[in-house]
Formats: structure tokens, sequence, C-alpha cells
């Protein structure tokens, strides 16, 4: 069983005025495996909010079907196993953190020794100790989506789902953050997170959606969807060599930088590495190191918004003719 199944979710929205449609997500599938650590990646508004609404049963889909740890959504049963950070989660200003989780216990009938245990061990996790007694009106963002985490973990749940648990968060908090989702997954728990941010993503996920304007472009291993080559990287040291000599070699490159003594060419992916490095050594110049380059997440994320726009613009034209 799946932790999570999707297939063919649509959310369409009537927006403004002319009640124009809008597809907040469109016939999106993807499986999240149990135990894994899954990114959903994609820019503001692509409709990861919206998909995760979904899920967590908060609003109905347009079309299509999903399960959550095997119960057909919305599921009462799912949702008492069930974790869910909200995109900035809102709390009642006069609460501390530990009522706020006591709060949270309550609702799931947890009984009050172990709700008190439970929240200690929370509040520890989340780095929330020396606060734990003051009101929630006087946390900054980082520490209210802290709260927020421990609140989504309180039940002990096997799927946490968290809606861009990073964002608004400085360097260290965000590091805190994927640790807790590396704890999480090693406590056999399965994360489903969502960001519009690569580097999140890239240091934690086992494997990610793209998801770009309500569309998935990619579902799969990290190293997988960025693993193919887009060129090779050519350094010399050309120390010895004068201007005009050196611009022979820039010439056949597509990109050429020239720091302390060495020349780093960028080839293209059909380019002849072995002629390049044949013209250097003829102009006198030491070959230093010869290594692929592969392609960013972030070149990733470029290309699916481009494709996005690509097919967005189709859409609007036929649109428009029909
Ligand atoms: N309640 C709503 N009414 C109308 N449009 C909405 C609503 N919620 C979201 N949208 C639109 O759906 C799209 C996806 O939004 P969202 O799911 O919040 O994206 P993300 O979380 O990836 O930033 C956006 O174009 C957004 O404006
Ligand atoms: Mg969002």
């Amino acid at each position: 069983m799946n932790a999570i199944e999707v297939k063919g979710l649509t959310k369409t929205y009537r927006k403004g005025f002319l009640r124009r449609r809008v597809d907040a997500v469109h016939d999106i599938d993807f499986e999240v495996l149990q135990g894994e650590a899954f990114g959903f990646l994609g820019p503001n508004g692509a409709g990861k909010t919206t998909t995760m609404r979904i899920l967590m049963g908060l609003i109905a889909p347009t079309a299509g079907t999903a399960r959550i740890l095997g119960h057909e959504i919305p599921s009462r049963k799912a949702r008492q196993r069930l974790g869910f950070l909200p995109e900035a989660p809102y709390f009642y200003d006069y609460l501390s953190v530990s009522e706020l989780l006591d709060f949270t216990g309550r609702l799931f009938g947890q009984g009050a020794a172990d709700r008190a245990k439970r929240s200690d061990e929370l509040i520890e996790l989340v780095g929330l100790r020396d606060a734990r007694d003051s009101a929630l009106k006087s946390y900054s963002k980082g520490m209210l989506q802290r709260a927020g985490i421990a609140q989504a973990l309180m039940n002990d749940p096997d799927l946490v789902v968290f809606d861009e648990p990073m964002s608004g968060l400085d360097p260290i908090g965000r590091k805190d953050v994927r640790d807790i989702i590396l704890d999480l997954k090693e406590q056999g728990k399965t994360v489903f997170f969502s960001s519009h941010i690569l580097s999140d993503v890239e240091s934690v996920a086992d494997r990610i959606a793209i998801i770009v304007r309500g569309h998935i472009h990619d579902v799969g291993r990290l190293r997988d969807i960025v693993s193919a080559q887009v060129g090779t990287e050519v350094v010399f040291d050309v120390r010895e060599l004068d201007d005009a000599t050196e611009s022979k070699l820039r010439d056949l490159a597509v990109k050429v930088r020239h720091h302390d003594g060495e020349l780093t060419a960028m080839l293209g992916p059909k380019s002849d590495v072995d002629s390049f490095v044949r013209r250097g050594f003829d102009v006198g110049a030491k070959l230093i190191s010869v290594s692929p380059v592969h392609e960013t997440l972030e070149d990733v994320f470029v290309r699916a918004a481009n494709d996005g726009e690509q097919r967005a613009k189709v859409r609007e034209e036929e649109e428009a003719l029909s």
C-alpha cells in the first residue's frame, strides 16, 4: 500500500467577474511510497497548496480520486493517522505552545499524562523549550512554524503533510526543519512536503514531483531527474599564453571564465571535446581537468516553467478559437 495515491486529480476554480476558469491542478497523478520523504516542488501558484488541501479533505476535487494510507479521501480514519502543517498556520494569539499542544491532544482523545509527555518531547524536538509558556503572539515567524510542526506531530502520525515548512525561515531554521524531516523518516514515517525552493528539497527528499501551472512535469528520484549531461567543462592552465592565442580557445566554447591563470571553458553537449583539448595542446596550454557537467535541479525547474508557459499559451489559443 502506498502512503498517498493520486489519480487524475483536477481542481477548477472560477475567478473574477467573468468567472474565468482556472485549473489550479489539472489531471495530476503521483504516488508517495511509505517511509519516504517526498518533495512537492513548484513555483508560487503551481497548485501545491490546492493538492494538499484536497488530500486533507479540506476542499473537494473537481475530478479524480486520491487515497491516503489506503483510505479514499475524505476519510476520518486516515485523518487520525495524519499530521498536517498548513501554509502560514494561524493560531490563537494568547495560547502558549504547550497549551496549543495540549488542546490538539484533547482533539485526538489523548489522556492527560500522554498529552503532557508527548508535548514535552515535541517542544524539545522543535526547539521551543525556552518559549514554551509564552503567548504565541510573541513568536517570530520561524517559531510559529515550529509550533505548527509540533502540533502536526501531536498524534504521532504515520504520514505528515507539510505545506512549505521552510518558508519564512532563516538558513538555520531551514536546516532545523530539514533535520526534523530526516528524523521523522528515520522513525519510519512518511513525509510529504512542498517547497518552491530547490535547495530545501534537494537535501532531504528521496523523490520529488515537479509541478508547474497545475501540471506535474516530472516525478522520480532526484538523481534521475537531474542526471542529463548538459556539457563538458575543460580547465586549462593558460599562464604561458598571450591573449591572441588564448582567444583561439575561447571561440570554441559556449562560455569561458578566466581566473588566476586558469581558463575554464564550458562546452556544449554536442561539441567535440577531443578537438578542443587538442587545440589547447597545440597553442601550448596545460590541461588541468575535463569533467562532465550535469543539469542542476535549478535548470530542470526553469525548463519545466518554460514548458508550462508553452502549454498554457497553446491552451489559451485553443480556448480563444473555440
Ligand atoms: N480559493 C481559490 N479561488 C480561486 N483561485 C484559487 C483559489 N485557491 C487557489 N487558487 C488559484 O489556484 C492556483 C494554485 O494555487 P495554490 O494551490 O495556492 O499554489 P501553490 O501552493 O503552489 O502556490 C493559483 O493560480 C491560485 O491563484
Ligand atoms: Mg502554497
